[in-house]
């Protein structure tokens, strides 16, 4: 698992979440075959949902989660999310899939942002510009010896 606080790293290729088409065919990964195709096309609707992983798995250290902002990081299979930290101690891991039209969300400053049609959204993932209509979607986690965990 890798955490990255770099807003380039999800904006290059930043359809669903970073994944090109190939990836997610060729990975084959519960992950990657939990996302819908349709929403990397262009005037596909964001109505992508990732599955977290069945077993846990961690997927940034709490210590690398700025308060105030977010890292971005990956899921196993792939698919690419945000783990956030409005105030301390208060940690949303959410899917970096804009509900817009799929592109990769990521953070900004103090708030996350997707590079495709300028939405933004909190830390929670709550829309705060469109034209994305749709919070982001929430992920189950735990903060367990350090570590934000989701999954299991
Ligand atoms: S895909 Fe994110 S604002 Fe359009």
């Amino acid at each position: 698992m890798s955490a990255s606080t770099s807003a380039a790293d999800g904006a290059a290729g930043a359809c669903c979440g970073g994944l090109s088409r190939r990836a997610v065919l060729a990975g084959g990964g519960a992950g990657a075959a939990a996302l819908v195709l349709a929403a990397c096309s262009p005037g596909g609707t964001g109505d992508v949902q990732i599955t977290p992983p069945a077993t846990a798995a961690t997927v940034a250290q709490l210590a690398e989660v700025p308060v105030g902002g977010a890292v971005s990081a990956t899921l196993p299979g792939g698919a690419q999310i945000l783990v956030t930290q409005p105030t301390a101690g208060d940690v949303h891991v959410l899917s970096a899939i804009c509900t817009h039209m799929g592109c990769g969300v990521v953070p900004g400053q103090g708030d996350l942002e997707c590079p495709c049609h300028g939405s933004t959204f909190d830390l929670a993932g709550k829309v705060t510009h469109g034209p994305a209509k749709k919070p982001l979607q929430t992920l189950t986690a735990t903060v367990k010896d350090g570590q934000v965990v989701v999954g299991g």
